[in-house]
């Protein structure tokens, strides 16, 4: 039997044994082409992330500089590089209305939610309390890949190949008012969700909670939209009780809601924060774990001799990483497209009413935040997530790349779209959903 060389991430494998995976080959805004010429609006940004859009020769200067420079040298053990301090400044600057004081970078976002749950434990062994171990994360939740990112996330089927996970993890319900599972037929919510995380923490006895993680928006899991009072509720409830709150800022950081941050957006503060994906908009792997001053203070004050935290990556801190991430920034403020992104989100938002008023015996919700969307449809007689593969197949027949989960499309285009681009998103999708509808 011959086997494909290239074992793909994510990917059925057996499926593209004919025909072979489909290869991108060049990208340029908000477009990517395929080997044939054939050119793709890129309505997902990649993975959620090419924020900037792709081809920006600013980022190609900058890391091509520092390479001459230093392409990398080790950050263990007291050394560190000018890129990466820089960085570090730059972060704590524009995270400082997050009330974040100090970063701590790895590789991607699963290696940043792996350093926050390590963080919080050792935390609470620094203040003498060594039974607050336990985490709390919640169902259809997406933090990665390595088993503590993998132990606090929800989605069923990424975990259940892998079990057993971590001891003592726990998960809460999502906000998902689509699908809510203690009112489902009140309009009116009553927040019950979040309510659980307390019943939760004291049921497990707040003295044995470390941290309750959240992405402010649930990507991976539907775009799963809370409602507005959700976090600012669950940040009071840890608060309460003393449990570190972790917000998982990989797909919300850097622009995706028309701010800095999704916890920025809906008003709260964490203890950790952590970003990857748009904070180099792809041009290179980086990821960042974000601290409040009160969790630095603390592992400086332990007594112990050597590494306050016994962590880190060979590229924690890359240069080159480093120098794309000053970057992109750089074009996210000099092209003002926080701003930006929240207006096109606004008229991403006034199209998706209005297609889902056109398609009301289909659509079952149509909603934005910033730039991160979801069309969700009904389910076909073929069963779940049918129609919505369905539908990502024709878009993607007609030059536009969606990612469905399940039975919802979801949306995550560059920052830098245009009206007319969104347009042609939003024909795509009402050509899809006349075609899947039939
Ligand atoms: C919210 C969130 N956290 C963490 C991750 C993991 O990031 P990575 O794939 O870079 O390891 C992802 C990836 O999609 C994510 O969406």
């Amino acid at each position: 039997m011959s086997v494909a060389k290239r074992w793909g991430p994510y990917t059925q494998m057996s499926s593209l044994k004919e025909t072979g995976p489909m290869i991108i080959d060049r990208a340029q805004g908000v477009y990517v082409w395929d080997e044939a010429g054939r050119r793709y609006l890129d309505a997902h940004a990649g993975l959620w992330l090419a924020n900037i859009g792709y081809g920006r020769s600013e980022i190609i200067d900058a890391v091509a500089l520092q390479a001459q420079k230093l392409s990398w040298f080790s950050s263990f053990g007291g050394f560190s590089n000018r890129p990466s301090m820089a960085l570090a400044e730059r972060l704590i600057n524009l995270l400082e209305p997050d009330g974040m004081g100090s970063v701590f970078f790895s590789n991607d976002g699963s290696e940043a939610v792996e350093t926050a749950l390590k963080i919080s434990r050792q935390y609470w062994k620094a203040r003498g309390m060594a039974q607050k171990f336990k985490l709390i994360g919640r169902h259809h939740a997406y933090h990665g890949v390595t088993m503590g990112a993998l132990s606090v996330a929800g989605i069923t089927l990424n975990r259940q190949a892998f079990e057993p996970l971590l001891t003592g993890v726990r998960h809460a319900p999502a906000p998902y008012r689509q699908h809510c599972t203690f009112h489902p037929n009140d309009s009116i919510c009553s927040l019950a969700c979040a309510r659980e995380v307390e019943r939760i923490i004291q049921f497990e006895g707040s003295g044995t909670v470390a941290a309750f993680i959240a992405e402010p928006i649930q990507a991976a899991g539907g775009v799963i939209i809370p409602s507005r009072d959700y976090l600012r509720q669950v940040r009071d409830i840890c608060r309460r009780y003393d449990v570190l709150f972790i917000a998982d800022e990989v797909v919300t950081g850097f622009g995706r809601l028309g701010d800095w941050t999704g916890s920025r957006y809906y008003g709260i503060q964490p203890d950790l924060m952590t970003f990857a994906k748009g904070i180099t908009s792809g041009y290179l792997p980086l990821g960042a774990t974000a601290v409040a001053p009160h969790i630095m203070e603390t592992f400086i004050a332990q007594s112990q001799d050597g590494p306050e935290f016994r962590h880190g990556n060979t590229y924690s801190g890359h240069p080159l990483a480093s120098a794309a991430a000053l970057a992109n920034i750089d074009i996210i403020e000099n092209e003002g497209l926080l701003e930006h992104a929240a207006q096109m989100g606004d008229y991403l938002h006034r199209q998706l009413l209005s297609l889902s008023s056109q398609f009301s015996a289909l659509v079952t919700d149509a909603d934005c935040v910033g730039l991160l969307g979801r069309v969700e449809i009904i389910s076909s007689s073929e069963g779940a997530g049918k129609r919505g593969a369905k539908m990502a197949r024709h878009m993607l027949d007609n030059g536009v790349i969606v990612r469905p989960v399940g039975d919802v499309i979801t949306l995550s285009p560059p920052l830098i779209i245009t009206e007319p681009e969104i347009d042609f998103l939003i024909d795509a999708l009402r050509e899809a959903l006349q075609a899947v509808g039939d």
